[in-house]
Order: C-alpha cells, then sequence, then structure tokens
C-alpha cells in the first residue's frame, strides 16, 4: 500500500486555508443587472417567464436602479416596451419612449451608476425582427443607419455604453461613426460580438414581446455548432471599434468565453441569459436546487471561464448574498 506524499486535501482543511488558495472571485461590482422598461406611471409588474424580474415604468425603474447600486451593481442595462410598433421600428430612437426617458432620469439622479443600453429594433418593429425587411430578408445595410439613429437617441438622452445586440455586419463601425459625428466620441460600444441564435432567448421574448412574427433569426445570430467563426465576429467587431465584446449565451457557450479571453485583449462580457435564469428559476421553485448556491457557483464559472462581466436578472440576489457570505 503506498501512502500518498502529495495531499491537495491539506488546502482544503479549513475556510481560511480555502480563502488563501482561492483562484476566482465573484463579486457585485462584476455583475450587470438589465431592466426591462414600460410605458406608463408607477408600474412594477412581475414578469410571468421572469420570476423575480419586474416590468418597470420610468420611475419605478429609477427606484430600482438605485437599489442596484446601492448593493454595489456598477451598471443597469435598458430594455424598453414601446408604446407603438412599425415596420420599421422607429419608436426605438423616439426621444419620448421609455428607454430614452429611463435613461435620461437615472443618468440625472444617479449620475455614478453606468447606463448601458440595447441597440436593436425587434422590440420596436411590427414583424419582431431585428433589422429592416425588403420582402421577407432582414436587409442588412439599410438597417446600419437605423441603428446609428437608435444610438444617437440612446447617448442623447446620457447613455454611457450602447451594446448593439442585432448582429448585423459593419454595426459597430455605422454606431461608432454616428456617435462620433454629433460629438458622442466618449460614448462607449458594448457589443454583442459573439451572439449566437438560441433558445435560451425565449422568456426574454415574451418579456420583451420581440419574437420574430415569422422565421427565426438563423440569417444574422450565429449557428451554435461554431467557435471559429465567433473568433472572426469578435476580431470584427474589434477592428469596427468595439471597446467590450460581448459572448451570449453564457452558460451553454463557457468555452467561447475561454478562446474570446485567450485571444483579446479587451473586456468580456458574457449575458447570463433569460433561459438560464428561467431554469434555474424553475428548478428552485420545486425545491430541486439551492438557489442561492446554484446561482453563485454558475456565476463563479462565469467569471473562471474568463468574463469580466456577467449580465444577469440575478445580478439583484447575488448582491444581496455576496454582502451576506
Ligand atoms: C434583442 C435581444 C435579445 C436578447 C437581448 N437582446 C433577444 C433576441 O435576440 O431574440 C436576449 C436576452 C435574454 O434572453 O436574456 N436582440
Ligand atoms: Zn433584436
Amino acid at each position: 500500500m503506498s501512502r500518498p506524499f502529495i495531499r491537495p486535501r491539506r488546502l482544503r482543511r479549513s475556510p481560511t486555508i480555502r480563502n488563501m488558495v482561492r483562484e476566482t472571485e465573484l463579486n457585485a461590482a462584476d455583475l450587470i443587472y438589465p431592466l426591462f422598461v414600460v410605458p406608463g406611471e408607477n408600474v412594477q409588474c412581475e414578469i410571468p417567464s421572469l420570476p423575480g424580474s419586474c416590468h418597470l415604468s420610468v420611475d419605478m425603474a429609477l427606484e430600482v436602479a438605485r437599489e442596484a447600486y446601492g448593493l454595489g451593481i456598477p451598471a443597469v442595462l435598458v430594455f424598453g416596451l414601446p408604446e407603438y410598433k412599425d415596420d420599421q421600428g422607429s419608436s426605438a430612437w423616439d426621444p419620448a419612449s421609455p428607454v430614452q426617458k429611463a435613461v435620461r432620469l437615472i443618468k440625472k439622479e444617479i449620475p455614478e451608476l453606468t447606463v448601458i443600453t440595447d441597440v436593436c429594433l425587434c422590440q420596436y418593429t411590427s414583424h419582431g425582427h431585428c433589422g429592416l425587411l425588403r420582402g421577407q430578408n432582414v436587409d442588412n445595410d439599410l438597417t446600419l443607419s437605423l441603428l446609428g439613429r437608435v444610438a444617437l437617441s440612446h447617448a442623447e438622452a446620457g447613455a454611457d455604453m450602447v451594446a448593439p445586440s442585432d448582429m448585423m455586419d459593419g454595426r459597430v463601425r455605422a454606431i461608432r461613426e454616428a456617435l462620433d459625428s454629433r460629438g458622442y466620441e466618449q460614448v462607449a460600444i458594448m457589443s454583442y460580438a459573439a451572439k449566437y441564435a438560441s433558445a435560451y432567448y425565449g422568456p426574454f421574448r415574451e418579456a420583451a414581446d420581440s419574437a420574430p412574427q415569422f422565421g427565426d433569426r438563423k440569417t444574422y445570430q450565429m449557428d451554435p455548432a461554431n467557435v471559429r467563426e465567433a473568433l472572426r465576429e469578435v476580431a470584427l467587431d474589434i477592428e469596427e471599434g468595439a471597446d467590450i465584446i460581448m459572448v451570449k449565451p453564457a452558460l451553454a457557450y463557457l468555452d467561447v468565453v475561454r478562446q474570446v479571453r485567450d485571444s483579446f485583449d479587451l473586456p468580456v462580457a458574457v449575458y447570463n441569459v433569460s433561459g438560464e435564469y428561467a431554469m434555474v428559476k424553475a428548478a428552485a421553485a420545486n425545491g430541486w436546487v439551492d438557489e442561492r448556491q446554484i446561482v453563485l457557483e454558475t456565476l463563479l464559472g462565469m467569471k473562471r471561464a474568463g468574463a469580466e462581466m456577467i449580465i444577469t436578472y440575478h445580478a439583484l440576489d447575488a448582491a444581496r448574498w455576496l454582502q451576506e457570505s
């Protein structure tokens, strides 16, 4: 019988030693909280497909943003449900739409909180696609100027960063040029660089009323089978001027996160998307998993894979749990 003389368990003997040798740390400062802003006043209405998250009117979005900031969360990502939809998605750049109003109010009241806006058309178009249609096809180049307008309207409202999620080719450059031409060269672009055509977006589309009315998003979002293509998408967005690159979804794509982290120098964000959240919520509601432990372990895994920032619907809870632990 040979006795081991190398014993990894020596460094697991006590909480103090385990803390000393821990390689990855999860902090509230790593988290970004998504907000869904709706028309009206005093609306705080739980979203059925995202239990624990709410549709918020502008005034309530401010209160939730305050709560996030108080918990040490440095940024919110703002989505909107508009008052009207049309085939161009023109409410996306309307200065009176919920996103623009919320950004204005939050930046006025909590200037230290970083406000990021999702730039896309799918919540605003009557057909639910992320770009302008020509026949049944999403026309890439016609969409670019509209995305520039959307980003500009967010910058004018005071957004610190814009996050294009449409997956059109050339959108980062188009947005950068639109911003710079109007003096917003300090507004950063967090690009959804490697965004996959994923079934994990289901609960979000219900929450944002943004499901495509026909077809799917496979002609613009990426094939889940591809990782070399993800690196090419990221490289292109960096060349076009992205400041932060994002991989989305997170959980089934942590290998992509690792490769992107190892291949580029820019900060990397991951989006812990709605389907990932909803699965945990459903299992926890059945008593099948311990929500707190599952969430902290999952978010830690995303950091360990190489993400500096995690967009997550669990941000408020996770920040609270991290304060307690
Ligand atoms: C809009 C957008 C989507 C998400 C973020 N921005 C949905 C989609 O592309 O259909 C998904 C977020 C989530 O599932 O949590 N383009
Ligand atoms: Zn979209």
